[in-house]
C-alpha cells in the first residue's frame, strides 16, 4: 500500500501523539510537517535573518527529514538539530516564517518527495498538500485543554503556554482550515487511546 493518512489540527491538539501511534499500529512511517517549518524558523534564528530575508536563503542549507519508527530527525547540513526545534524561541518565530509563500512552497516540495505509505501531521496536509490522501482527520480541543497538555513539554507556566497557543491559533488560522472531506474529532474529552481508537475505527470502516 502507498496510502497517505493526514492528521491536521491546531497546536497541541494531540495530532503528533495520535499520528505516531496510528502509524505504529499500521506499521508505516510517521512524518511531522511542522518540524520542517520549525527548521526554517531555526535557520532564521541562526542567521539572525528576518522572515522575508530567509526566503532568499533557503537554498543555502541542506534540509533533510529522516523518519525513524518513533519520531523524525531533522538535519541541517548533516547536523541533527531535532533537539533545538521545540524551544519557546522557535515556537514564537515559526508562524511568521510559515506564512511566507516561498517557505510553504519549499516545505511542500520536500514533503511531496517522500514516498508513501505514511501518516503525516500538520495544518494543511489534507486540504492542500495531499488532497488525494486516502484518509483525512482534523483534531480539535479547547485552547485551555491544549495548554494543559503542553505545559509538561515546555519549561513555562500555564498562562504563558496558553497565550502562546492563542497567539499561534490566530497567526496560523489561514493555513489551518480543515479539508472539506476530513473527519473532525473533538479530543477535549478523550484520552490519547480514545482518539487513536476513533481514528483506527474510521480507517477500518
Ligand atoms: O505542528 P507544529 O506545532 O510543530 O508546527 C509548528 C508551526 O509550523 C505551526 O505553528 C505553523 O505555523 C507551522 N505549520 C504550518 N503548516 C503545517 C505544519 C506546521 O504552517 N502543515
Amino acid at each position: 500500500m502507498n496510502k497517505i493518512i493526514t492528521i491536521d489540527g491546531p497546536s497541541a491538539s494531540g495530532k503528533t501523539s495520535v499520528a505516531k501511534l496510528v502509524a505504529g499500529r499500521l506499521g508505516v512511517p510517521y512524518i511531522s510537517s511542522g518540524l520542517l517549518y520549525r527548521a526554517v524558523a531555526l535557520m532564521c534564528l541562526l542567521e539572525n535573518a528576518s522572515t522575508e530575508e530567509i526566503e532568499g536563503r533557503l537554498g543555502k542549507y541542506r534540509l533533510e527529514l529522516r523518519p525513524t519508527p518513533e519520531s523524525n530527525h531533522i538535519y541541517l547540513d548533516g547536523r541533527d538539530v531535532t533537539e533545538s526545534l521545540h524551544s519557546l524561541e522557535v515556537d514564537s518565530a515559526v508562524s511568521a516564517v510559515a506564512q511566507q509563500p516561498k517557505v510553504r512552497g519549499y516545505v511542500n516540495a520536500v514533503l511531496r518527495r517522500i514516498p508513501g505509505p505514511f501518516v503525516i501531521d500538520g495544518r494543511d496536509m489534507g486540504s492542500t498538500v495531499f488532497p488525494q490522501a486516502e484518509h483525512k482527520f482534523y483534531l480539535t480541543a479547547s485552547p485551555e485543554v491544549r495548554a494543559q497538555r503542553r505545559v509538561p513539554e515546555r519549561d513555562a507556566a500555564y498562562d504563558t503556554v496558553l497565550s502562546e497557543i492563542l497567539r499561534r491559533d490566530e497567526a496560523d488560522k489561514e493555513q489551518s482550515a480543515p479539508a472539506r472531506d476530513a473527519v473532525l474529532l473533538d479530543t477535549s474529552h478523550l484520552d490519547l487511546d480514545g482518539v487513536v481508537r476513533a481514528v483506527l475505527g474510521h480507517i477500518d470502516r
